[in-house]
């Protein structure tokens, strides 16, 4: 990642700093659950790797999907199997996903489930001690396993247990800025620990990018606001790899509209989809909404229409989430939502004792928030949640176009097409992180790491760039860039598109570009305001190729909704890939697979979910 405009060809005069150097034949980059597992399949297969991460083990996007996980294990349903999974995958992603990796995740996701139990993850029983299942959005049957409503937290927490066990070294708190590579190969990667500043050149015979995705580029989304900023899908561009399907970012339906008493902080977090797969209904307000800030005798004198039946009268409020949130954007933008520009989720129709069993998050977050979610409904907006696109790999194995190069989980893309289903993101995690550990380990020939001539230079100018944006005495500070970038994103490449809202976007970007030559970082190498300053790098490229391939493709597909070009065109039945041209981005479109027999056959029966089940 060329660290803003500081090139490091640009850096004569600055001194190169002392850095650290460490040779590991694996290193990954991220330690959300893809980096953990593959890490795990590395050591039991005997390979050395080494895990690096922006912030402590067990503290990573991973836990954001709180619902559930994937795999058709068949506990309640049993008509249910991996071909209807791969076919709901297919149905939800508009058809323009991966073939092979949907099959590999739907056959491969009950392994990997029973193994995560196995290592403890604790998943919720039925009564006769299977693994419990419940709905989730836009699939036919129950097949999401789950923890509560702490899924992401559970399973993270078994693996980080898991690599422990194995003895996995992990390096917390260290930020990889650049990885070095050069005619195709990729050699490791610089970087720098946040907590005291040194430099660590990372010498690497493989390097795995797991660092997530990007939707927290936009400003309201539900991750942290320091993980999800696009590193992955950047470093691996920038050393020649190529991005694929970056116009599709998912909006979660439901996120948090913070209350003015709320802390902002709680603003779009995630209200997980599970409270809508245990029944919890939509409604946007009543015309003669009693004044939310006061306490009304019976909350739910609040809740108008239930109009998912207008947009959805089949599936209701788990019809798929690009469905649901364009409804619920829809009911704001025509007035019919809040006064804090939300509407609202209820699931108050269900049994205390149900909501604590079930979703014992939310019930104590809410509580904590002043909201008793058994009496009184939540308020609740669209917020990007995750992206779709990523690095375009080949999924048995997750090689990239520069050669030592992998990618996996959130950072790499084609399992989800134009759309994600809810509780695929968990189990994409571990399949493709399994497949991709066993193949390195199947493949790594044991020589020692080498840096062929020239790359140490380049891992220096990289450091030197790094200081020199650390003494960067402008006027414009990086929060203040990153803030201005959210608002782009969410403004002109949001849940509606349109041509002249994307070119606007493109415009803006450059001007936010050029900002950012007049950078100002307070305080040093261990600071926030140099961390975002970094982020920031990451975060042109990838915003460049969001607005680009949204503009490119002209037609509605997903979660790319083009108000221009309102409709599904046969056409553009293609995946759009950005690669590293010498000019800038260059997008062409490349045709997708067909599924299998097994899975086309699934799709012919036209399974769906029965709402009514629900009911
Ligand atoms: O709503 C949720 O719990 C999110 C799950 C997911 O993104 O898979």
């Amino acid at each position: 990642m060329p660290v803003l405009q500081i090139e490091p060809s640009e850096t004569d005069g600055t001194e190169t700093p002392e850095y650290e150097e460490v040779s590991i034949p694996v290193l990954v980059v991220g330690a959300g659950a893809a980096g953990a597992r593959t890490a795990i399949e590395l050591a039991e297969n005997g390979v050395d790797c080494l895990v690096v991460g922006k912030r402590d083990h067990g503290d990573a996007h991973t836990t954001w999907a709180a619902g559930g996980i994937n795999a058709a294990l068949g506990s309640l349903d049993p008509e249910d199997d991996w071909t209807v999974h791969a076919a709901d995958t297919h149905r939800e992603g508009h058809s323009v996903n991966d073939p092979d990796a949907v099959e590999l995740v739907a056959r491969n996701a009950p392994a990997r489930v029973r193994e995560l139990d196995e290592w403890g993850t604790g998943f919720d029983r039925t009564e006769d001690g299977k693994i419990d299942q419940r709905y989730f959005g836009a699939q036919s049957f129950r097949r999401t396993c789950f923890v509560g409503d702490r899924t992401g937290e559970a399973i993270l927490s078994a693996l980080v247990d898991r690599a422990r066990e194995l003895e996995i070294p992990y390096r917390e708190n260290v930020m990889v800025t650049r990885l070095l590579s050069d005619d195709g190969r990729v050699y490791g990667a610089a970087g720098y620990d946040m907590s005291d500043g040194s430099f660590v050149l990372f010498r690497a015979a493989r390097v795995v990018v797991a660092a997530g995705g990007y939707s927290a580029l936009y400003n309201r989304h539900t991750s942290e606001a320091d993980e999800n900023t696009g590193d992955g899908p950047a470093l691996a561009y920038d050393a020649g790899a190529n991005l694929l399907d970056a116009e599709f970012v998912q909006f979660h339906p439901t996120g948090t509209v913070a209350r003015d008493a709320w802390d902002d902080d709680w603003e779009g977090q995630l209200v997980t989809e599970a409270v809508r797969g245990e029944g919890g209904r939509l409604y946007n307000a009543a015309v003669d909404e009693p004044d939310a800030d006061g306490a009304p005798d019976d909350p739910r004198a609040r809740l108008g229409d239930r109009f998912m039946e207008r947009y959805s009268p089949t599936q209701m409020e788990l019809d798929a989430r690009d469905v649901v949130a364009r409804a619920i954007a829809r009911e704001i933008r025509e007035g019919r939502g809040t006064e804090r520009g939300g509407v609202y989720l209820d699931v108050s129709h269900r049994d205390r004792a149900f909501i604590e069993a079930r979703l014992p998050r939310m019930y104590e977050r809410f509580a904590a928030l002043g909201v008793d979610i058994a009496e009184e409904p939540m308020e609740v907006a669209p917020t990007a949640h995750y992206s779709m696109g990523g690095v375009d790999v080949d999924p048995r194995t997750g090689r990239t176009a520069v050669d030592g190069l992998y990618a996996v989980g959130e950072s790499a893309s084609g399992l989800h097409g134009a759309n994600r289903l809810g509780g695929n993101s968990l189990v994409e995690t571990v399949v493709f992180g399994q497949l991709v550990g066993d193949h390195l380990a199947a493949t790594l020939d044991g020589a020692s790491p080498e840096l062929p001539e020239g790359m140490r230079a380049f891992a220096e100018g990289e450091f030197r760039a790094l200081l020199a944006l650390e003494r960067a005495d402008g006027d414009v500070r990086p929060a203040e860039l990153f803030g201005a970038l959210g608002d782009l994103l969410w403004r002109h490449a949001g849940i509606l598109r349109d041509a002249d809202g994307l070119d606007a976007g493109l415009g803006a970007l450059d001007a936010l570009r050029d900002r950012a030559a007049a950078l100002r970082v307070e305080g040093d190498r261990t600071d926030r305001d140099f961390e975002f300053a970094v982020d920031l790098s990451f975060t042109f490229a990838v915003a460049e190729a969001i607005l680009r391939a949204a503009s490119f493709r002209t037609e509605s597909r997903g979660a790319h909704h083009r108000t221009d070009f309102p409709d599904e065109d046969d056409d553009w039945r293609v995946t759009v890939v950005v690669s590293p041209g010498e000019d800038g981005p260059e997008l062409r479109t490349r045709p997708v697979g067909e599924p299998g027999e097994a899975v086309r056959a699934a799709l012919d029966e036209g399974y769906e979910l029965e709402y009514a089940h629900l009911e």
